[in-house]
């Protein structure tokens, strides 16, 4: 496998063997969606400005990226600032989107260099025009690449996805381009930012909290949720792991019983003998 450097740290040969023993036992998810959550608390507790537990959040991101690709995820998405965080006090949104500008110029050449393809989702007309500049030219820079897709949801929000899906498909009903009838999940999941890529498999949340705060509504149907105490800043590879331990542990029956899974699975063990 193709090394990759992020975070400048040598893989040590504990996290070559826990990435292995993973690739055995199960699989490992294509799709890691993450409530990044807790950095204002993580600075709060050590007395620190909340600004601080977002500049810490960016050594989680690294890392989370590295361990991912590393693993073989093939689309990685971050849900980094959502519509309603538009709400916050301006001091705290402006120090944010100073801190994505900066992250951003930092780090896309080394996107680049180890194959990582950077994505976003959301409604990026209302970031402010430097950051949406970093973000296209990050966009445009790594478009060919290959190894992981990391979307960063960005202005985004779950209802903000669904309603532009049911206005442009509005839309494409009033001028004949398609019927009534062609409404399924395949067309509305056409028309969602989402579009090009599958649906989360594992959904992981940070800062202990157990809801979705409207991220990816849609998509989230049978998603394997994985919810940690740990805040954001404090989250690292070893938690990626148990998350995946975990998600390996859990039955995705998709509303079948467990035997009709068994027996899928040993229809498909002899179709491939
Ligand atoms: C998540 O951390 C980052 C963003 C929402 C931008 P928070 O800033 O929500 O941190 P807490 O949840 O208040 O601790
Ligand atoms: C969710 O965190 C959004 C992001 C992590 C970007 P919030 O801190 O905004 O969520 P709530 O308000 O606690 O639900
Ligand atoms: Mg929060």
């Amino acid at each position: 496998m193709e090394k990759i450097a992020l975070t400048k740290k040598k893989q040590t040969k504990e996290d070559v063997l826990r990435q292995s023993l993973l690739k055995e036992r199960g699989q490992i998810p294509a799709h890691v969606a993450i409530i990044m959550d807790g950095n204002g608390r993580w600075a709060k507790k050590q007395g620190r400005m909340r600004i601080q537990g977002h500049k810490a959040g960016v050594d989680s991101v690294r890392d989370t990226i590295e361990a991912c690709a590393q693993l073989g995820v093939s689309h990685l998405t971050l849900y980094a600032f959502s519509t309603e965080n538009w709400r916050r006090p301006k001091s705290e949104i402006s120090a944010l989107m100073k801190l994505l500008i900066q992250t951003l110029r930092k780090e896309t050449l080394n996107l680049n260099k180890n194959d990582l393809k950077l994505h976003a989702i959301g409604e990026l007309d209302r970031l402010p025009p430097v950051c949406l500049k970093e973000l296209h030219e990050g966009i445009e820079m790594t478009r060919d690449n290959q190894r992981m897709v990391i979307t960063l949801a960005l202005s985004y929000s779950g209802r903000w996805d669904i309603n532009n899906a049911v206005r442009d498909i509005g839309e494409k009903i009033l001028n004949g381009k398609i019927s009534l009838d062609d409404i399924n999940d395949e067309t509305i999941h056409a028309h969602l930012a989402t579009h090009d890529m599958p649906d989360p498999d594992l959904l992981i949340r940070t800062g202990g909290d157990f809801r979705i705060s409207n991220f990816l509504l849609w998509q989230c149907a049978y998603t394997e949720f994985f919810i940690t105490q740990k805040f954001w800043p404090e989250f690292r590879r070893s938690d990626i792991y148990e998350a995946i331990e975990t998600y390996q542990t859990r039955e995705r029956r998709f509303g079948m019983i467990s035997e009709q899974l068994y027996k899928k699975e040993k229809e498909k063990a002899a179709a491939s003998v």
